[in-house]
């Protein structure tokens, strides 16, 4: 008998990349469910793909035919997850996938205007067996969010103040959903906040681009409208630029600085820190020649 394979969203994103690699290392079978399957294929990721939109429910059907597990995460551009990420949840369960992992976000339960929060109010109601994750600020916004700034006018620029954050590592992330995906036996029912080992401000940050990448790097704290206003400049929808606003705002307040242990004891060891991911993405910061 074939093992059913774990099913993915997100899985051409951070996350769910992450996921889909922690997977097939441990030679998990994968569906890989994204917008654009020959896009992924092309990647050459390994694994089966199919297509999945998240707007469009005529995908769902052969999206999640045959699954075993579910890993669930909520695109960025996504914010109305009911006829969404919540009605493609029911057709995973009513597919009889046995067991759900959902890649949430801090402080979701306590947060009736994050998404997250309805997601996790849906997959509860659902009765299948679940695991929460929820994730605080990732380290990986420097690679995407933070990227350009950095590699084209060597600043950091978010509205965080002095606020500390305990940045995580998006690749510790999808290694945890893996062995919870794997081994769900004493993790159904769980939800775990995931924090990196050391919360750092983005004057720390700086200096550790500045030591990694040979040129000084700053931070220059953005107003809230600034902000807003550069997010808008590069193009990011409203929506998105106003809860990315409110987000790095809260940072001021220390809304992301509390260290969990959590995310250690799942790995069985010490979570990457911020420096780690700075060293191991040097290039991505180079100047344009
Ligand atoms: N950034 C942070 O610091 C942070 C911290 C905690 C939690 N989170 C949460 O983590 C989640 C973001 O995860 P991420 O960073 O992995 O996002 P991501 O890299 O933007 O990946 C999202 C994936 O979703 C796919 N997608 C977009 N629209 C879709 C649709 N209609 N149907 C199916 N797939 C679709 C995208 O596929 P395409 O390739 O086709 O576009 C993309 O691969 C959000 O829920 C966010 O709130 C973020």
């Amino acid at each position: 008998m074939s093992v059913r394979p774990v099913l993915v969203v997100g899985a051409a994103g951070r996350v769910g990349g992450a996921v889909v690699a922690s997977l097939r290392s441990r030679e998990v079978p994968v569906r890989a469910l994204v917008r654009d399957p020959a896009a992924l294929r092309a990647r050459r990721v390994g694994v089966e793909v199919a297509r999945l939109d998240l707007r469009d429910p005529s995908t769902f059907a052969g999206a999640v035919a045959g699954g075993g597990a579910l890993f669930v995460v909520r695109p960025p551009a996504i914010a109305r997850v009911g006829p969404t990420v919540n009605a493609f949840v029911d057709a995973a369960v009513a597919a009889g996938v046995d067991h759900a992992v959902l890649a949430s976000v801090a402080g979701a339960d306590g947060n009736r205007l994050v998404p997250h929060h309805r997601i996790e109010t849906h997959l509860r109601a659902t009765g299948v067996a679940h695991t929460l994750l929820r994730p605080g600020f990732f380290a990986q916004n420097l690679l995407g969010p933070y990227r350009e700034d950095i590699r084209r006018d060597d600043r950091l620029y978010v509205p965080a103040g002095r606020g500390q954050v305990a940045f995580v590592d998006v690749r510790d992330i999808g290694e945890v959903a893996a062995q919870v995906l794997v081994e769900p036996s004493g993790h159904v029912g769980a939800a775990y906040e995931l924090t990196g080992p050391q919360a750092v401000t983005f004057d720390e940050v700086a200096a550790l681009l500045s030591d990694a990448l040979g040129r000084p790097i700053r931070y220059e704290p953005a107003s809230a409208l600034g902000y807003a206003r550069h997010l808008r400049r590069d193009g990011l929808p409203l929506a998105q630029t106003l809860v990315q606003t409110v987000l790095h705002v809260g940072l001021r307040r220390g809304d992301a600085a509390a260290v969990d242990p959590t995310l250690g004891r799942l790995l069985g060891h010490q979570p990457r820190t911020v420096a780690d991911v700075i060293a191991d993405h040097t290039h991505l910061w180079r100047p344009e020649r």
